[in-house]
């Protein structure tokens, strides 16, 4: 019998997204969560908390590709520590683990503990793959209507970003999963780098929300590590194929006017 596929993350917005991709490529799938589910559709799960190291031996049991997926504000390091652990442990085969574009020069903690956690999988001894993506459309969405609470939205100058759609990562992360192991990949971003001012333009006319926009700087080595495009692939980049203006008029049913 196949193996499962062991996917951490995968009650997530990306995992939601490659354990489909995983079940219609015919492979049996395990699941680690931190919360009891029932086994569905050819998926199982397994109750563990990564960063806790709680079930993590259990999930890995009998498996022999791990997509490490699942991810918080803090503790990825750790997470992956202890998953590598494990992995190595059970003789797993093929580590996949996603990461993010600007780890290791983005000088803010959610940036340095993916870097940490990249270094862990590749020291690991297990084979790996790695991909660094950009932030997803629904990520700058939800920090989009996060700033739109405020009367006025602040908008840091010299800030870019290139979102890429959830749904290219998880059919790239799906390819690289089912491929053999391939060490550090190329970058995966959006076809398009915004300005921060005109993400907030585009969310405001698709939402039909009305709200001043404050200019502000970023101040310190984070200002700086942005104003540089710390947080944009320079080179040894794909990019995803749907674009933020699509996103936002599945979202809204319009698209921004700038690009319509
Ligand atoms: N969002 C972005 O823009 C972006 C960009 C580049 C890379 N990434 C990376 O992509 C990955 C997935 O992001 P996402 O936006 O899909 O995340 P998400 O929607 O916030 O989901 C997080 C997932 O991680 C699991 N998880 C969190 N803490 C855990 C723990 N201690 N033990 C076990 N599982 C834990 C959660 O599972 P349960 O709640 O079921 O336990 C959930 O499935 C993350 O590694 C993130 O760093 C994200």
């Amino acid at each position: 019998m196949t193996s499962p596929i062991l996917v951490t993350g995968g009650t997530g917005t990306l995992g939601s997204l490659v354990v489909p991709l995983l079940r219609d490529a015919g492979r049996p799938v395990r699941v680690l969560t931190r919360s009891a589910r029932e086994p569905r559709g050819g998926v199982e799960f397994v109750t563990g908390d990564l960063v806790e190291d709680e079930g993590v031996d259990r999930a890995v049991e009998g498996v022999e590709t791990v997509v490490h997926l699942a991810g918080g504000r803090k503790g990825d390091d750790e997470a992956a520590r202890h998953l590598v652990r494990a992995a190595k442990a059970a003789g797993v085969r093929h580590l996949v683990y996603i990461s993010v574009i600007g780890a290791g020069s983005v000088p803010l903690g959610y940036f340095r503990q993916k870097f940490a956690a990249e270094r862990i999988v590749e020291e690991s001894g297990v084979p790996w793959t790695t991909l660094r993506a950009a932030q997803f459309h629904g990520f700058v969405l939800a920090a989009l209507q996060g700033m739109a609470k405020l009367p006025v939205m602040p908008a840091p100058r010299a800030m870019r970003w290139q979102p890429v759609d959830a749904r290219d990562v998880a059919e790239r992360l799906v390819e690289l999963t089912l491929g053999a192991p391939a060490g550090m990949v190329r970058d995966l971003a959006g076809p398009t780098v915004y300005d921060m001012a005109d993400l907030e333009r585009d969310y405001l006319r698709a939402s039909g929300k009305r709200r001043p926009l404050l200019p502000v700087a970023m101040p310190g080595k984070v200002g700086r590590a942005y104003k540089d495009g710390a947080n944009l692939a320079v080179d040894g980049i794909d990019f995803g194929h749907r674009t933020w203006e699509d996103f936002l008029a599945e979202e809204f049913g319009a698209r921004p006017a700038r690009h319509a």
